[in-house]
């Protein structure tokens, strides 16, 4: 009986979370955590330091990471413009400190990204030299990095953003496909897997889901085909998921998914987030638009669980933890709330539909 009247003060201070009941009422519930609402990483990008917003800087950050994520990734720390500070120092200070909270906290890390043509060191852009050179430089980094994070990262984005959004999608002119050729790609995979060989792999990309069409996802299954065939190592298909509320529809979020269940990889939603105001109508979120946002996120959420059996379910990482962190605005230019909580750290209607969406198909 007592530990009745004492449960929503109990659940209050540990969630952080506020929630209206008083002792005397009858126990108000706070909303379910969304991890213990799947067998499967809820996961959520976070900044790590030395950024000013790290979450390990911040307790009201914590708070929310502790109370509803069970997967972490590091929004822009482990990316090589970070990791390599000059061609031959590898700095992992920043990243270590975010795997070691993890695990204190009991969460798993997703590596965000070991190959991307963004978010370079200068020195290697500037970098001159042949394709040996260059095959050199990539098989170093995945070794010494996945090498490095061995035995502590569930998964890892070994390629991102690899192939153009054109009609037919090809590979993209970047730093690696310039000077190695289209070799990169497995080379990459084959020393991920080699240097940690209990990571999933995958292959992470936007506007996969449908959004800008099929072809772009079938270009990415040629290659996935391939691998298979010749047995280069690769688990998984992360789909970024920067979506609106229109687009890309169910449907083809179905299609889309199901292209890879039926090859049997994993599939991650690697870095949702769901834009209201991509035209640019709305100066402030309207309880309209967060009902749209809610009801989206629960759609997403329950597609995925009803297209990808439990065995194939990477798991789905929002891209970014409250409203003021979001990359959105600053890139879009346009103001723009796509995630789960708002800039104070209250939950939004969003969050709820998250959870809706995971409750809307039975556990097995
Ligand atoms: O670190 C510098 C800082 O020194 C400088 O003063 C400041 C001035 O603008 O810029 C800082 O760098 C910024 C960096 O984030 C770290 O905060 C870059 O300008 C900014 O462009 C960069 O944005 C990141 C973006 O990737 C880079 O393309 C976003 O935070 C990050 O959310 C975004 O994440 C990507 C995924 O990795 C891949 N998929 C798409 C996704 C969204 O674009």
């Amino acid at each position: 009986m007592f530990l009745r009247f004492l449960l929503p003060w109990i659940v209050c201070c540990s969630t952080g979370y506020v929630i209206a009941a008083s002792p005397k009422e009858e126990a108000t519930t706070a909303p379910p955590a969304l991890q213990a609402l799947a067998d499967f990483p809820i996961g959520v990008a976070v900044p790590i330091d030395p950024w000013p917003n790290s979450l390990l800087k911040s307790s009201g950050r914590q708070a929310l990471v502790e109370r509803d994520f069970g997967s972490l990734t590091a929004e822009n720390g482990m990316k090589m413009a970070y990791l390599r500070p000059a061609p031959g120092v590898f700095f992992f200070l920043y990243a270590d400190a975010l795997v070691a909270w993890a695990k204190q906290h009991g969460k798993v890390v997703h590596g965000h990204t070991l190959v991307w043509h963004k978010q370079l060191p200068e020195w290697l852009t500037k970098m001159e030299g042949d394709a040996e050179t260059f095959r050199g430089l990539l098989q170093r980094h995945i070794r010494t990095v996945a090498g490095h994070f061995a035995g502590e990262l569930v998964s890892w984005d070994v390629v991102n953003e690899a192939f153009t959004d054109d009609t037919p999608s090809t590979y993209r002119d970047t730093v690696w496909y310039r000077n190695i050729g289209p070799a990169y790609l497995e080379l990459a995979y084959r020393e991920a897997r080699a240097a940690d060989p209990h990571a999933e792999l995958y292959y992470n990309d936007y506007d996969i889901s449908g959004a800008i069409g099929p072809q772009k996802l079938g270009r990415i299954l040629e290659m996935v085909d391939d691998f298979l065939a010749r047995q280069v190592p690769i688990d998984g298909i992360g789909f970024q998921m920067h979506i609106d509320t229109d687009r890309p529809t169910l449907a083809q979020m179905r299609e889309a998914f199901g292209k890879v269940v039926r090859r049997g990889l994993k599939v991650r939603i690697s870095e949702l987030d769901v834009s209201v105001n991509q035209d640019k109508k709305y100066p402030t979120l309207t309880p309209a638009l967060e009902a749209l946002q809610k009801q989206r996120y629960a759609d997403v959420v329950r597609t995925y669980l009803e297209t990808v059996p439990p065995k194939l379910r990477g798991g789905i990482t929002v891209w970014g933890l409250t409203d003021g962190d979001s990359w959105i605005p600053g890139f879009k230019n346009r103001a723009d709330w796509p995630l789960l909580f708002d800039a104070e750290y209250h939950a939004k209607p969003a969050l709820d539909g998250f959870a809706e969406g995971l409750q809307s198909v039975q556990r097995p």
